[in-house]
């Protein structure tokens, strides 16, 4: 039997319940489907770091190397640990060790949810840049405490970086409307956002076929909420990403149903699925939390596998969960937690 190798990452606040709602759905997948999940879990979260003074042992990056497939729920207990040193510690080291360029984002409404806009068309798929850009981690701070004090955070990026995310979204265009957006903000930062606008002109040339037009982020923020039909894919840089996916979140139902996949296309290491939501300390524990997320990230995974059947299965079940809109969690309207919705969409498959 076909069998897939995963790590499974849980982390701090909701993501232990979130994880495990998640992989009640996948294995009732992997059984209608026929393959099997293997899976090691690895318990290294804030409490790791108080225990330890790490977020993860010394050899975790070799550790998740062994695996197919990374699925993590969330990281941050900000109350005990600073999110600069928890994310710096586990979430971003990942992401750059692995070279998980792409982070790709569907913002798509699913049946019975409609969104703070009630939009009626609302499906775009956000391409993120993962490993560079805004968040590079180069700069520094001199005069701490003192008047003089100077905090310098430089972006960077390189033309093997942003040609690479351009390409692959560029290809995904191709294989859906033929529509590309790519998000720059080219009439205020004049070096690295031009840079990418010649980039992005300069990958057109290859894909006659994908009709791309270029936005600047702010005015692109606008065109979400006020005319979200017009765009399909969308590529943009690491932050300008990580906020227009905020956006696109909210205007899907909230942070509950946004999912990503963090993705090396040339393979060599193991991608990492996650909801995008954070921890959110405030409700852990308490099967409060949307397991919708966590599913789909689920669900992407095993796509990422090769088992499209089964991934096409679970969303087909989790937005026959969302549809009926009887076994929903608090933040859809309905009463269920975060196990019982799972349990729903576990059916749904079964
Ligand atoms: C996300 C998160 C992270 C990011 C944070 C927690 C570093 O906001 O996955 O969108 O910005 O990448
Ligand atoms: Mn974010």
């Amino acid at each position: 039997m076909r069998t897939h190798n995963i790590a499974l990452l849980p982390g701090d606040g909701i993501g232990p319940e979130v994880i495990d709602a998640a992989m009640l759905v996948l294995e009732a997948a992997a059984a209608r489907f026929d393959f099997a999940l293997k899976t090691q879990r690895y318990d290294w979260s804030c409490q790791t770091y108080l225990d330890t003074g790490r977020m993860m042992p010394a050899d975790g990056i070799e550790r998740l190397q062994t695996h197919d497939c990374i699925l993590l729920g969330a990281v941050g207990w900000p109350a005990k640990v600073a999110d600069s040193v928890s994310l710096h510690g586990l979430l971003l080291p990942i992401r750059k060790q692995f070279d998980l360029y792409v982070n790709m984002r569907p913002h798509r409404l699913l049946a019975g949810v409609d969104g703070p806009l009630r939009a009626k068309d609302f499906d775009i798929l956000c391409i993120r840049e993962n490993t560079e850009g805004e968040y590079s981690g180069a700069g520094g701070r001199v005069h701490q405490g003192t008047k003089a004090e100077v905090a310098v955070e430089t972006a960077i990026f390189t033309r093997h970086g942003v040609e690479r995310i351009l390409r692959y979204a560029f290809e995904k265009a191709r294989q859906r409307s033929g529509r590309l957006a790519s998000v720059s903000k080219s009439n205020a930062q004049k070096h690295s956002m031009v840079f990418w606008d010649e980039v992005a002109e300069e990958v057109a040339a290859d894909f006659p076929d994908v009709r791309m037009t270029r936005y600047h982020v702010d005015a692109l923020a606008a065109r979400m909420v006020t005319h979200p039909e017009t765009l399909d894919v969308v590529v943009a840089s690491n932050l300008f990403g990580d906020i227009l996916t905020d956006l696109g979140a909210a205007i899907q139902g909230g942070l509950g149903f946004a999912a990503s996949a963090n993705l090396n296309p040339a393979g060599g290491g193991p991608s990492m699925f996650e909801p995008v939501h954070g921890s959110a300390p405030d409700i852990a524990g308490r099967g409060l939390a949307n397991p919708a997320a966590s599913i789909w990230a689920g669900a992407m995974m095993l796509e990422h596998l090769g088992e499209v059947a089964a991934a096409e299965g679970v969303i087909a079940a989790l937005e026959a969960t969302t549809a009926a809109g009887q076994t929903v969690t608090p933040d859809c309207g309905g009463e269920a937690s975060t196990w019982e919705m799972a349990e729903a969409v576990a059916q749904a498959i079964r």
